[in-house]
């Protein structure tokens, strides 16, 4: 008989063992199988971030930041990008493999067809305040979604929770623009299937009744591109949040929503924004790039450069290597004498100075996927507020992949950690004119 690996915890004030199995992954990092541990020695773990635990199985996404490794599938990132398009990754990430031209063929077919809203969503976003973030209106009319289709669902049906993937991916470029529309006082432009996916979302942006549109190819392919890198990127905070909020039977719309909520924050979703906030900081003012650098640098600022560096990457986050190629060809593209030249320029001497500082180098600190994203976002003239949108646009079939493995998996339980309790111990109630 296959002997299980396992390793032995001793509690040293009982002396009492307990062996804990070792799970091997088909790739990376080995896990331990605490779940023994409260039931047969009564403690729990404790892991702040859960920096060190794995809080499912999956086989959607590998991701190696020593390594500078990320994987759909087990496809890397470089050939997805070089080779394939938005939607044969969402089918990829959906299904487990890629499509064979057929499959392909159906499943565009079938987002192409699910791109419209119910008309009566419409009326929903003239419910928000004019200034409303774009990622608010985001969170309401997913989140609304539910209210739409929800009786239609049986999550614990295979094929009806394939039907509300096929309709998140579908609707999401529709949402996003619309939120963008609506901030601007435009009137919405219905989808055209006749459009790719990205080219779409393109014309449902910027398209006039007044006058024909026709998207740059450069930006359509740019943008696919874009979204092919932020497709998923494993168990992160809003991935993790839409499994929590699934765990308990959610509906998909709304677990998805939840999602969106946490993307939001800037220490997720909100990366790109603020690097261009910096770049604009730094052209208004009257100082060098280099001084920015020194900053940086500086133990006693807290300016960091936006951008660079990142908590799993350890090494080039691959990601950051594909858009960087991207990013330079399309300023070049666009030539010199766009409006925001200055801002490009001042991003390339940030990453040029960078890349030869020692302190940027011996402490692995490269330009982040967010730094190049968000230069090509502006330079395809997409306002600031609508850069965390295309980040949820992009990850929302990551986002429903992971809900999907979730529900499907025996082992997924509703999710329901366990503290360290640190408050006051059992008293008395102090009536209030006595307090
Ligand atoms: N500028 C200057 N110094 C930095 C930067 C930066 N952007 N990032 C890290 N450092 C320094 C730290 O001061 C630290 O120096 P020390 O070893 O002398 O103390 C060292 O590099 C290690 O940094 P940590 O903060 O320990 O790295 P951590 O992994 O915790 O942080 C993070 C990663 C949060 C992304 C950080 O690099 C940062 O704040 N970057 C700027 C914000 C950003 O671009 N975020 C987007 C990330 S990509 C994404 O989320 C999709």
């Amino acid at each position: 008989m296959e002997q299980k690996e396992t390793v032995t915890l001793t509690d040293n004030s009982t002396g009492k063992q307990i062996e804990l199995p070792i799970l091997r992954p088909t790739n990376g990092t080995p896990t331990i199988d605490v779940r023994g541990l409260y039931r047969e020695l009564g403690y729990f773990t404790y892991d702040p971030g859960f920096l060190s635990t794995a809080s499912c199985r999956s086989s959607i996404t590998y991701l190696d930041g020593n390594k500078g490794i990320l994987q759909y599938g087990g496809y890397p990132i470089e050939q997805l990008a070089e080779h394939s398009t938005f939607l044969e990754v969402c089918y990829l990430l959906l299904s487990g493999d890629l499509p064979n031209e057929r499959e392909l063929k159906q499943f565009e077919t079938i987002i192409t067809r699910h791109t419209m809203l119910h008309e009566a969503l419409k009326r929903f976003y003239s419910g928000f305040r004019r200034d409303a973030h774009p990622m608010a209106i985001m969170v309401g009319v997913v989140g609304a979604l539910s209210a739409f289709y929800h009786d239609e669902i049986d999550i614990h049906n295979p094929e009806d929770r394939m039907i509300a993937a096929h309709q998140l991916i579908a609707k999401m470029p529709t949402i996003a623009a619309w939120s963008y529309r609506y901030a601007n006082g435009l009137p919405f432009t219905y989808p055209d299937n006749s459009l790719s996916y990205p080219d779409n979302f393109l014309n449902m942006m910027f398209s006039m009744p007044t006058e024909p549109y026709k998207a740059d190819p450069f930006f359509v392919k740019a943008l696919d591109l874009i979204m092919i890198l932020h497709a998923d990127h494993e168990q992160n905070a809003s991935t993790s949040t839409v499994r929590l909020t699934g765990s308990s039977e959610a509906n998909p719309f709304a677990a998805i929503s939840a999602g969106i909520a946490s993307l939001w924050g800037p220490a997720h979703g909100g990366a790109n924004e603020s690097v261009i906030r910096m770049l604009v900081d730094i052209v208004e003012s009257d100082k060098d790039v280099q001084y920015y650098i020194d900053r940086a640098k500086d133990k006693n600022d807290r300016f960091r450069l936006m951008g660079f560096g990142h908590r799993i990457y350890k090494n080039y986050d691959p990601r950051a290597r594909i858009i960087r190629k991207t990013c330079h060809e399309l300023l070049e593209h666009l030539g010199q004498d766009n409006e925001y030249q200055e801002l490009f320029d001042t991003a390339m001497e940030l990453e040029r100075i960078a890349l030869e500082d020692d302190y940027f180098v011996s402490r692995n600190l490269y330009p982040n996927v967010d730094f190049y994203s968000g230069i090509i976002l502006l330079a395809m003239g997409i306002p600031l507020t609508m850069f965390t949108v295309i980040f949820a646009l992009s990850r929302t079939v990551g986002w429903i992949s992971h809900w999907n493995e979730m529900i499907q998996d025996p082992e997924s339980r509703i999710g329901r950690p366990r503290q360290l309790y640190d408050g006051a111990l059992p008293r008395d109630y102090v009536p209030l004119n006595k307090r």
